[in-house]
């Protein structure tokens, strides 16, 4: 089965096709970085407007890199939401005027599904799993029982793990989109300089605000002298990671899960990575561990497609549905 994918939930426009869920024939990402960086973080107008200039070129640049004309593909899919409404709105038009013009379902994705079933293109992962998904607007820990089957075991109070990162590198003074920047300059810091602290939460919870004010406190505490960003980038990301990870290993356990799974933007962290990668020695717990090839972790499109095949939405009349901003 060929779906068609579109996703325009935030600054990237995408398109991609992929069969059965796993295998991606063709994958194009127009980002928008470039435009945000002006002003240093999305601006949702702005992003609606590119997204508008780029779909037309972006849905015949996945035809034309695919060899594959429109009346092959078997369904037409797109973000519904979470994400910006005005951003939404385009994907989820320009999936459902396809869908009207070649006589074709269209089946709208939840985006933070779409994360999770980024693990499921090129691997042979299948549920049952632990997936601990951490993006710029969501930090959760999701059980995955089945195929469209999960639920909810943590999820945060309050800043998202990508969101955290974005604003302390602000607060370092690295430029837009931070999240990636910070985590550069902690590969070649001590990640052990600064001890910073992890919230006492509940286990179904994560609180990031405590470790948000106690960077601040440090970085003023270096007002006239030179600040050790690359130290403090790696302390931070040391803290952070360890607390997603033990929390995540705790609901695997206590669920019975032996496969732990990574998805959304922050999966491409190099430090979360290779903590995860740790947790299959015998000594960590022997886990099966997945996490999505670096350009399926951030926006694309064949996640979408992905879980078009794998978890869509359950809605009655798909070409009925509106976008939706929270979820
Ligand atoms: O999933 P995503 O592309 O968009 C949302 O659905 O939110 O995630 C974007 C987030 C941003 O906050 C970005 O800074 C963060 O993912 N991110 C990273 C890295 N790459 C992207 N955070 C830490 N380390 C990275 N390497
Ligand atoms: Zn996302």
């Amino acid at each position: 089965m060929l779906i068609f994918g579109i996703e325009t939930s935030c600054d990237e426009t995408a398109c991609a096709i992929v069969k059965d869920g796993r295998e991606v024939i063709s994958n194009v990402v127009a980002s928008q970085i470039k435009t945000h960086q002006a002003f240093g973080g999305v601006v949702p107008e702005v992003a609606a407007r590119e997204h508008l200039d780029a779909i037309n070129i972006v849905v015949e640049e996945t035809f034309a890199t695919a060899g594959i004309e429109p009346d092959e593909i078997d369904a037409f899919s797109s973000t519904a939401g979470p994400g910006l409404v005005g951003c939404l709105l385009v994907g989820l038009n320009a999936a459902k005027t396809l869908s009207l013009v070649y006589n074709k379902p269209y089946i709208p994705v939840n985006h933070l599904n779409a994360h999770v079933c980024a693990n499921f293109i090129d691997t042979r992962l299948e549920p049952p799993f632990t997936c601990l998904l951490v993006s710029g607007g969501h930090t959760q820990v999701i059980n995955v029982s089945g195929y469209g089957n999960s639920a909810i075991a943590a999820s945060t109070i309050d800043d998202a793990t990508g969101e955290v990162y974005d604003k302390v590198a602000r607060l370092l003074g690295l430029p837009y989109p931070g999240g990636i920047q910070l985590d550069k300059l902690a590969q070649s810091g001590n990640r052990y300089a600064f001890k910073l602290p992890e919230a006492k939460v509940g286990d179904d919870e994560f609180s990031f605000s405590g470790l948000k004010t106690a960077v601040l406190r440090l970085v003023q505490s270096f007002k006239g002298v030179e600040m050790p960003v690359n130290d403090i980038c790696a302390s931070f990301q040391e803290t952070i990671t360890t607390t997603l990870l033990n929390k995540t290993v705790k609901i695997a356990k206590k669920n019975g899960s032996k496969t732990i799974v990574l998805a959304g933007g922050v999966a491409a962290n190099s430090r979360l990575r290779e903590k995860l990668f740790e947790l299959e020695k015998p000594e960590n717990g022997s886990f099966s561990v997945f996490a999505p090839k670096m350009k399926y972790c951030t926006d694309n499109a064949a996640m979408v497609a992905s879980a078009a095949y794998f978890n869509p939405m359950k809605v009655e009349n798909p070409l009925e549905l509106e976008v939706f901003s929270r979820g």
